[in-house]
């Protein structure tokens, strides 16, 4: 009968909780393209129709001319596609976003909101962003809203602006952001909007949920807080987001409240953040109106 020497058994000690780690840790940092599905009903929408909800791109990379992300989008047929703010980044240059609105724009209706990193650029760069929206054909909504046709169903989608467009370019941390014409700007679209129509608000803060659930948007979309950075499985939605703070409410996934529906976007950001993304893919969101 053999016995395990001292060594041996402070070697498993070691190495067996080591592998354990290890094989819990490598893949929370797979950063893959994920596809995520969301699927409502409403009586306003008379057949079927699909959303392709992009958020928070930065300018990052989705292989050569973005034909990983592109082609996904492809897959999926969307009816429209809504561009939920940080598209840009204020640091990167804009040739990736570029890249992806000048593969899908023409495929597509493409509507975008402003995000807190566009208006944290200069100026001039801000300008320049915008610029390329116009160029593609990429319906922007500053505060405004436009109803279109699909499939039968009039589908009011209203754009809410970044409330950091209040910094007017002058971005300082720890600035304050909810100053301003925002609460304004949302009662006049909510005003605006006819109840007839499946209206949908697109706006880049999801921790504003409880000015959105103020109004009778059919659905609010929204991107900004990247899934909480760090997900673990089982135990908590996200650890941080920016404006939410640690342990935020709204970092990801539907969320229905008095009577008002939000889907936030974890995004589509990888090499552009400081601190590699947790067990939380980047995503492309498809909702399924129905
Ligand atoms: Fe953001």
């Amino acid at each position: 009968m053999s016995r395990k020497s001292p060594n041996k058994k402070r070697t498993a000690a070691i190495l067996i909780p080591a592998a354990a780690l290890l094989l819990f840790t490598l893949p929370g940092f797979y950063a893959g393209l994920t596809v995520r599905r969301y699927s409502l009903e409403s009586d306003k929408i008379s057949s079927p129709l699909r959303i392709a909800l992009l958020s928070d791109l930065h300018s990052c990379r989705y292989g050569r001319g973005q034909k990983n992300l592109i082609r996904a989008i492809q897959k999926e047929a969307p009816d429209l596609i809504l561009l939920a703010g940080d598209i840009f980044d204020d640091k990167k240059d804009d040739a990736k976003t570029e890249e992806l609105l000048s593969g899908i724009s023409s495929l597509y209706p493409c509507f975008y909101v402003t995000g807190n990193h566009e208006y944290w650029a200069t100026e001039d760069k801000y300008q320049k962003k915008m610029a390329i929206l116009d160029r593609y054909g990429v319906h922007v909504l500053h505060d405004r809203m436009e109803t279109v046709e699909i499939n039968g169903s009039a589908i009011t989608v209203a754009g809410l602006d970044d409330p950091d467009r209040a910094l007017n370019f002058h971005y300082t941390r720890g600035g304050s952001l909810y100053e301003g014409e925002l609460p304004q700007a949302l009662a006049a679209l909510d005003r605006e909007r006819n109840p007839a129509c499946f209206s949908i608000l697109l706006s880049h803060r999801p921790e504003l949920f409880p000015l959105y659930r103020e109004t009778g948007f059919d659905l609010v979309v929204s991107g900004h807080a990247h899934g909480g950075q760090w997900r673990l499985p089982f135990l908590q939605n996200g650890l941080y987001s920016p404006h939410e703070g640690l342990f935020p409410k709204y970092s990801g996934g539907l969320f229905s409240e008095s009577g008002t529906t939000m889907i936030v976007s974890r995004g589509l950001a990888r090499e552009s953040t400081p601190v590699p993304r947790f067990y939380n893919p980047p995503e492309l969101v498809i909702i399924e109106l129905k």
